[in-house]
């Protein structure tokens, strides 16, 4: 079993490098770590990098996790082999490109780019961000799954991943404490359907709901309350489509043996408890 630890970044293409920047640091509020190779690396918390625009299509989406070591990350490779997924070892230049010592790279059943990294690098500067938004870390994804049924099997069996509810038939699954590092999202195809951050508290959810709305940022989902995790949210819109989210209070699940995943409805007050209408959640 392939054994995730966290996850660790996310890779969007762009045709728009200039536009991603700004988006990325005047309005979702992160701070550039560094800028080269036709890339823009951004950073959110104590990682030198959770998030990287680079020139390209803005189809190429890719989500990276962590594993142990080097040794870990040989045996994920035999185990995703073993099974029929092609795997790409990364070059000494796409291991820098992603600021890791190692990484393989393979596609899960949906067809989702996806990375498993051995030592990601650290930073010893503090994070600030480029505005005032309170964000703590990147914390999590939506990941699109054309059938939720078979992904969720393959994150839990295939991978260490655990469900920690589910909506309908939609898992939001952790590989830590943290009540969900990995949300599938029902989807035609692959790609990533949202990027979280989180923040501090209620205040700077809010205080982004008026700074957004006045910003013009399309707010696709939210403030409301995932009755879920548990979790204050924001959802909005940045380039490309891609959407974005800032939460707070998400539960930690402490007590693995004990915990059982609680089945809610497929309908909307299962994604807020509050009455919000996600116009981008296709339920
Ligand atoms: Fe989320």
């Amino acid at each position: 079993m392939i054994e995730l630890i966290d996850i660790s970044y996310v890779r969007l293409g762009t045709p728009d490098l200039g536009l991603a920047e700004d988006f990325a640091t005047r309005v979702l509020g992160l701070q550039v770590g560094e800028r080269g190779g036709k890339s823009v690396y951004l950073r959110s918390d104590q990682r030198a990098h959770t998030l990287c625009y680079y020139e390209g299509d803005p189809r190429e989406q890719t989500v990276a996790f962590e594993v142990r070591d080097a040794a870990a990350l040989d045996a994920a490779a035999g185990v995703l082999e073993s099974i029929g997924h092609p795997v790409h070892r990364g070059t000494a230049s796409e291991c820098a490109a992603r600021k890791v010592r190692a990484f393989i790279g393979f596609k899960d059943p949906t067809g989702n780019s996806v990375e498993l990294v051995a030592r990601p690098e650290m930073s010893g500067k503090r994070y600030y961000g480029m505005r005032d938004a309170g964000i703590t870390g990147f914390n999590h994804v939506g990941l699109n799954s054309i059938d939720p049924v078979r992904d969720e099997k393959f994150w839990t069996t295939v991978c260490n991943a655990r469900v920690s509810d589910r909506i309908g038939d939609i898992a939001l699954m952790r590989v830590n404490a943290i009540h969900h590092t990995l949300a599938l999202a029902p989807a035609k195809g692959p790609g990533i359907q949202h990027v979280n951050h989180q923040v501090e508290s209620n205040d700077d959810v809010m205080r982004s709901f008026y700074h957004l709305t006045e910003q013009h940022v399309p707010i696709v989902f939210g403030p409301g309350r995932h009755p879920t995790s548990g979790a204050r949210f924001l959802y909005f819109r940045g380039p490309n489509g891609m959407v974005f989210e800032y939460s707070v209070g998400v539960d930690e699940i402490q007590d693995e043996a004990a915990h059982r995943p609680r089945q809610f409805g497929f309908e909307p007050t299962s994604l807020c408890m509050w009455g919000s209408k996600s116009n981008f959640v296709p339920m």
